[in-house]
């Protein structure tokens, strides 16, 4: 392995966006790009160095166990090159375990980051095999890679998707709860088996909500979004979520889901609807009466995938201090 042609003095810095995944229906296999962003930084470093900003990052390990690091390896391994010491700075405005895809987010910004660092040998199709591998699931990382609605599959080597433009009257609001739900736990919840019965409910509406997606039906969406495979399994740990699920259409949603795995539950409104005030009071209110708080967000579809910032160490301290200043857009790289 070598690394005689990399660039000592380059910093890549990836902006990439959250994902809401499922939509409902289609688990594991539907996943939407969200407004709401992560930011990855990358360069060749002496030592392994990290500076890390934004709530939940305290906890991370600042050593060649970090996610960060170890997805940066997989990219660097895969193309032949060696690069052992990486300078790594993050900083995300996605909150972690609440169903956004924080670390889809996390593992796309990097692979995307390190590509880019190398000179992009690897394709888009390969970073999502790789990421996919890595997440166990096409949903979050193919909407955060690709950008737009993503429909995918995953045969345990390979991810095959159609990527859709999402329909330009769509916004989202997420109610965000305060408290964490780590996938792990909401994947235990399921079942192991399902009758034939709620598999041909959730195929049918899976296949009506893609079409509907597709073709601007947005009226469908409120019976494109039942689900009956992984929601009715999960709804014990998340208080509030069958009666936002029940009455989300009756408050002005085009539609409702648990957003990933939760706990955030997700609406599409009509972006010329003058109901959202009313819909996120709804959504507010009926986390308040279990006793939890919710943040609200009032969020867009992101139809671009990872943007890619490279530019040159001038002056090393300098340039060190400056990451949010470029994250902010207060620098332009
Ligand atoms: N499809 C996944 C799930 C998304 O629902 O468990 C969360 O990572």
């Amino acid at each position: 392995m070598s690394n005689q042609n990399i660039d000592r003095n380059k910093r890549v810095m990836v902006k990439v966006p959250a994902s809401t995944a499922n939509l409902g229906p289609g688990f594991d296999s539907l996943g939407m790009a969200l407004s709401l962003y992560g930011w990855i930084e990358l360069g060749v470093a002496d030592a392994t160095m990290y500076e890390l900003h934004g709530d939940g990052m305290d906890g991370l390990p600042k050593d060649k166990s970090n996610l960060v690091y170890k997805t940066a390896q997989l990219v660097f391994q895969e193309a032949g090159v060696s690069i052992p010491e990486l300078s790594i700075k993050m900083y995300s405005e996605i909150p972690l375990a609440r169903g956004l895809g924080s670390s889809a987010s996390t593992i796309i910004g990097t692979l995307v980051a390190a590509n880019a660092l190398i000179g992009s040998p690897l394709s888009s199709q390969r970073l999502f095999n790789m990421a996919t591998a890595l997440e166990g699931h096409p949903d979050n990382v193919g909407a955060s890679l690709f950008g737009g609605i993503v429909v995918a599959s995953w045969d345990g080597e390979s991810a095959h998707y159609v990527r859709l433009t999402p329909p330009s009257e769509l916004d989202v609001l997420v109610a965000i709860p305060k408290f964490h739900l780590l996938t792990e736990k909401a994947r235990g919840a399921l079942p192991s088996q399902l009758s034939m019965g709620d598999a041909v409910f959730n195929i049918a509406r899976s296949s009506l909500l893609t079409a509907a997606l597709a073709s601007g039906n947005l009226e469908l969406l409120q019976y494109a979004m039942q689900d009956r495979l992984h929601q009715p399994y999960r709804a014990a740990l998340i208080p509030g979520m069958v009666k936002i699920l029940d009455e989300a259409c009756e408050n002005g949603a085009l539609g409702a889901a648990l957003s990933g795995a939760g706990p955030t539950m997700l609406a599409f409104v009509d972006k010329n609807s003058d109901r959202k005030k009313q819909l996120s009071l709804f959504l507010q209110e009926t986390f308040a009466a279990e006793g939890i708080e919710a943040e609200l967000l009032q969020l867009a579809a992101c139809t671009t995938g990872p943007e890619i910032f490279s530019y040159q160490l001038t002056e090393t301290k300098e340039a060190d201090q400056s990451f949010m200043q470029r994250v902010k857009g207060e620098i332009k790289v």
